[in-house]
């Protein structure tokens, strides 16, 4: 998507996340961007204004009571004379300014003193993310219309951390803006989209239950894919910690059954992708007492009966969208396993990947699939679950066109 001639102010806060704005005002500027740069004083010490005005191609700003910024420019004019405002990395001190309307230094005068949209990365701590500061901050900025990406989820600058907290990376950044600044494409307005993500947990007993590895992180970014190219999009999720994504309706359900029976309030749709890992099986008697050891005698014997397929009752379905996607882990034969998924699931694609443990995927951030559909197969190469949910989501929406050309 293009930013073609439009104005960006990149206000660079300080966190270790900084050095990646190095790459982000290339990515924007590659757009067709122009891209005005202030640091906080917290930003300076970790990059430098020498580097941020090199890749920008202008003059770097820093000081709100510089005689020489003001005589220039002036926080006014650099709050206006924008078209869009990125906040990265927003650390959480400069979203508690933020929230609170502080106008201390340059950035915090520019956004107080701004009407335009702005985007915020945030990158920071996992506990600090977590903290009922930070959440309430957040909460604050978003009902004052103040956009987000991120954090994700991953490894953290500090040894042997990790949780939510990163930024996220700057393509994902400069593709939100797009969508934010011209609306975007959207191929998909009036379109109803399902997706189903996440595990499912069928129980055993009040405490225990079957669960497997899926984050929901596909399936999420999904869904907020398909949003972003204007569809009306229900997710339907099983049980995650990752957030319901903007501007989706999410259900959460637990169990296959409960997704299979959201799944069918959701029909009528346009497509459907079931990107959900279904538990193929429950156990047969859900105890409504803690099963006890003691009373027991040796270990118990469950046994499984299977749970309704989802994607093989929307692809059979008398309501049947017109784009059908399924998804196949697979651990061998990943293209064969998944060519005979497309035709007994009466799928139009199966987007499928590798999980053998060695390529730690299930779970993890990023994601490397194949496209089968009756046409053959396409490799895509490896790149992060956003990245891979805004190119389905781009192939979904040509698919659709296509189907109903005829
Ligand atoms: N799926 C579903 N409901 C189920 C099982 C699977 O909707 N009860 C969907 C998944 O969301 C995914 C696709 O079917 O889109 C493939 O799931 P997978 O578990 O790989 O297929 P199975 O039919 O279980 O085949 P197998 O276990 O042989 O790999």
């Amino acid at each position: 998507m293009s930013l073609n001639a439009k104005r960006i102010l990149l206000i660079i806060g300080g966190g270790i996340a900084a050095y990646k704005c190095l790459d982000l005002i290339r990515r924007l500027r590659e757009r067709g961007a122009a891209v005005r740069v202030i640091m906080t004083a917290g930003a300076q010490e970790f990059i430098t204004p020498l580097a941020a005005g090199a890749l920008a191609a202008d003059k770097v700003f820093t000081d709100l009571f510089s005689r020489e910024d003001e005589h220039d420019v002036g926080h006014i004019r650099l709050a206006r004379d924008c078209d869009a405002i990125v906040v990265a990395p927003a650390t959480a001190d400069l979203m508690a300014k933020m929230a609170n309307g502080l106008a201390g230094d340059l950035a915090g005068a520019v956004l107080l003193a701004s009407d335009r949209p702005v985007l915020v990365a945030p990158a920071m701590n996992p506990a600090m993310w977590a903290h009922p500061a930070t959440r309430r901050n957040v909460e604050t900025l978003k009902r004052d219309g103040v956009r987000f990406i991120g954090p994700e989820a991953g490894e953290m600058a500090e040894r042997n951390e990790a949780g939510v907290g990163r930024m996220s990376e700057p393509l994902a950044i400069a593709e939100a803006l797009s969508s934010i600044l011209d609306g975007g494409e959207k191929p998909l307005s009036g379109k109803r989209a399902v997706v189903t993500s996440g595990p499912t947990h069928e129980p055993i007993d009040p405490v225990r239950y079957i669960a497997n590895r899926s984050s929901g992180r596909q399936g999420h970014a999904i869904a907020a894919a398909l949003a972003q190219l204007g569809a009306d999009v229900t997710l339907i999720s099983g049980p995650v910690t990752i957030p319901d994504p903007d501007g989706v309706a999410t259900v959460h359900v637990e169990t296959a059954r409960a997704m299979m029976e959201a799944v069918e309030a959701a029909l009528p749709a346009d497509i459907a992708v079931m990107v959900a890992a279904v538990a193929d099986w429950r156990t047969e008697a859900d105890s409504r007492q803690k099963i006890k050891k003691q009373a027991s005698e040796g270990p118990p014997a469950l046994t499984l009966v299977e749970n309704p397929d989802i994607l093989k009752a929307v692809g059979h379905h008398r309501q049947r969208p017109a784009l059908v996607v399924g998804f196949a882990a697979e651990t061998e034969n990943v293209i064969a396993n998944a060519e005979a998924k497309l035709a007994r699931k009466g799928a139009d694609i199966i987007v499928a990947n590798d999980v053998q443990p060695e390529k730690g995927v299930m779970g993890g951030l990023r994601n490397a699939v194949h496209i089968v559909t009756a046409d053959g197969v396409e490799d895509w190469p490896e790149s992060g679950k956003e990245e891979v949910a805004a190119q389905l989501a781009r192939l979904f929406a040509d698919r659709l066109a296509s189907a109903e050309k005829g």
